[in-house]
């Protein structure tokens, strides 16, 4: 590989370019992400062949990875996607959302998440800043899937020093304390997330559970409460959405039944609601009902 410039996107990942071939001029964007975790190397270096095959058009391409500084040891690295996160995508109120493109983006999770499931590859971070968009919005794929992830599920880096990091993305069960250093984490709670996903799609990143913190989160959580329906996604979608967050995972849905359902739902909705702009409303800044006002009960 060779890397022609570097230039930082953000902390740990950087946009460089790659030439396959140095005696033809053809180059390939490309992302260069640090691994900042403390992690085990032979696991990680497992989990990159993992990563390495997977071949989906709705699955970030994996180009390589290499060992850098002591500070940042592994770098993976990906193709450039030149339209960047879904999250920061949404969080613009100029940036056109129609109904359409809403369930676009999620029967292309829908896609990448059956593929990987079929693989028994967890995702484990499952959110819109790691969904990615090409230049012309229209392809979504999934990025940061599978990587040395048990930190991750480390009760201390679901703490709240740090805003970015997944906890309300996570299932309940992921979230109570165990006897053991490692969170409860397996295919149902990449279900959670899917829904949780879902509702920043119609949310357009407004802040998850209103900045929640984790202890309040898990008594919500516990309580039967849950996100409210965002006020343009079809209450349809929204039953399937609780689903998603059933308190016991036995009972959530498979992700081959839920695009099912959700080509239901869809295939229900009036063509011309379609072209309806899912707007960014300030009014929806109260993206919960607080836990004495909820109504939401889910036995
Ligand atoms: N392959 C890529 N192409 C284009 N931009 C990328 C790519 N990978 C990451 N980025 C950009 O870099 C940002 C930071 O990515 P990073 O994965 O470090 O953090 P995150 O996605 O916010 O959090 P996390 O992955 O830890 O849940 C992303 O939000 C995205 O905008
Ligand atoms: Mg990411």
């Amino acid at each position: 590989m060779y890397v022609i410039s570097i230039t930082g996107v953000s902390s740990d990942v950087h946009h460089g370019t790659y030439k396959k071939d140095l005696t033809k001029p053809e180059t390939i964007q490309i992302a260069i992400k640090s691994l900042k975790l403390s992690y085990n190397k032979a696991e990680t270096l497992k989990e990159i062949k993992l990563l390495n095959s997977c071949k989906h058009s709705n699955i970030v391409t994996f180009i390589g990875w290499m060992e850098s500084s002591e500070s940042h040891p592994i770098c993976i690295i990906t193709e450039f996607m030149a339209s960047g996160d879904l999250a920061t995508y949404l969080s613009k109120p100029d940036n056109l959302l129609l109904l359409s493109t809403t369930f676009s983006y999620i029967f292309q999770v829908l896609d990448a998440m059956i593929y990987l499931s079929h693989k028994h590859i967890l995702h484990r971070d499952l959110a819109a800043r790691n969904c990615l968009l090409n230049e012309n919005y229209k392809i979504l794929k999934i990025n940061d899937f599978g990587l040395s992830r048990e930190m991750d599920m480390n009760y201390e880096y679901i703490s709240e020093e740090n805003p970015r990091l997944p906890f309300r993305w996570l299932p309940l069960e992921a979230l109570l304390p165990t006897s053991s250093q490692y969170k409860i984490f397996t295919f149902k709670g990449d279900i959670w997330s899917f829904g949780i996903l879902i509702w920043e799609i119609f949310e357009r990143g407004t802040n998850l559970y209103n900045g929640l913190n984790l202890p309040d989160l898990i008594s919500f959580l516990q309580k039967g409460q849950r996100l409210s329906c965002p006020k343009q996604c079809p209450i349809e979608l929204y039953t399937i959405m609780l689903e998603c967050w059933d308190e016991n995972p036995e009972n959530r849905p498979i992700f081959d039944v839920l695009q099912n359902v959700i080509k239901e739902v869809y295939g229900q909705i009036e063509p011309d609601k379609l072209d309806i702009p899912v707007k960014l409303d300030d009014s929806l800044d109260e993206g919960y009902e607080s836990p004495s006002q909820s109504i939401l009960q889910i036995s």
